[in-house]
């Protein structure tokens, strides 16, 4: 079977009901990232930060997998697809996706702030994080989200999944966020690269066989699979 590697950003969520970041309507314009999204803020305010997830994973539960995330797992009936997702959602594995690799963490997880090996899965009966909400070692507890300016964990296997590609696919995203954005760099040369979103943000190079779809994923990724069938 060959291998489609699927990268996808906050645009695959959208049609779902959850918002961007960088899009005029986004959750940026809202929210400043340096208050909530990082290790500062996390150290500085607290509350705000912890209070910033509770929000994001009230409208997550609120929220189901759309069109484009169901084809995407019609597409494994013929290959052996692998999700790499900068999404903090799980509307992936909603879905019903086998593979998938989350790059920026999950919001449906808490993690210990003194032990990082400690990690909790939240639920909809049990989905905040407050203070005072500790870990079996007694460190409080925080969003099991990569912050800005923190390492990404997963970002070399997610590398070596990409190396191994026969197909990539990228949907959603706007490509502005490393080192996320730089996994195309380790896609085989020469393979083809289908990218899904109405603003594309991808130049075309001659030596990149690029197929885009200026489409939503909720049509775009249906298109796609037309194509690949
Ligand atoms: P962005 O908000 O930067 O980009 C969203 C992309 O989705 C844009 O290219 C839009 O054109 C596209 N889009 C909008 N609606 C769409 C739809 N219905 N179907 C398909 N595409 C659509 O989001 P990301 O690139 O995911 O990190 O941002 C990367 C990271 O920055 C996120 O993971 C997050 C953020 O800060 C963390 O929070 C750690």
């Amino acid at each position: 079977m060959k291998k489609i590697v699927v990268l996808t950003g906050a645009g695959m969520s959208a049609e779902s009901g959850l918002k961007t970041f960088r899009e005029s309507d986004g959750l940026w314009e809202e929210y400043n990232i340096e208050e909530v999204c990082t290790p500062e803020a996390l150290r500085k305010k607290p509350a705000l930060v912890l209070e910033f997830y509770n929000k994001r994973r009230e409208q997550l539960l609120q929220a189901s997998p759309n069109q484009g995330h169901l084809d995407l797992v019609k597409l494994e009936k013929n290959y052996d697809v692998q999700i790499i997702t900068q999404n903090v959602d799980n509307l992936h594995e909603q879905a019903g996706s086998t593979k998938v690799l989350h790059l920026h963490g999950e919001l449906m997880k808490a993690r210990s702030t003194g032990d990082e090996s400690l990690i909790y899965d939240l639920d909809k009966d049990n989905y905040t994080i407050k203070i005072g909400d500790r870990c079996e070692k007694g460190y409080q507890l925080r969003p099991h989200i990569v912050f800005f300016g923190e390492a990404v964990p997963m970002i070399e296997k997610a590398a070596d999944i990409c190396s191994t590609a026969d197909i990539l696919v990228i949907i959603g995203t706007s490509m502005n966020v490393y080192p996320a954005a730089g996994l195309l760099g380790f896609a085989p040369a020469g393979i083809p690269i289908y990218f899904i979103d109405p603003h594309p943000n991808i130049s075309e190079k001659d030596d990149l066989d690029l197929h885009i779809i200026a489409d939503k994923a909720g049509s775009g990724v249906a298109k796609m699979i037309d194509e690949l069938i």
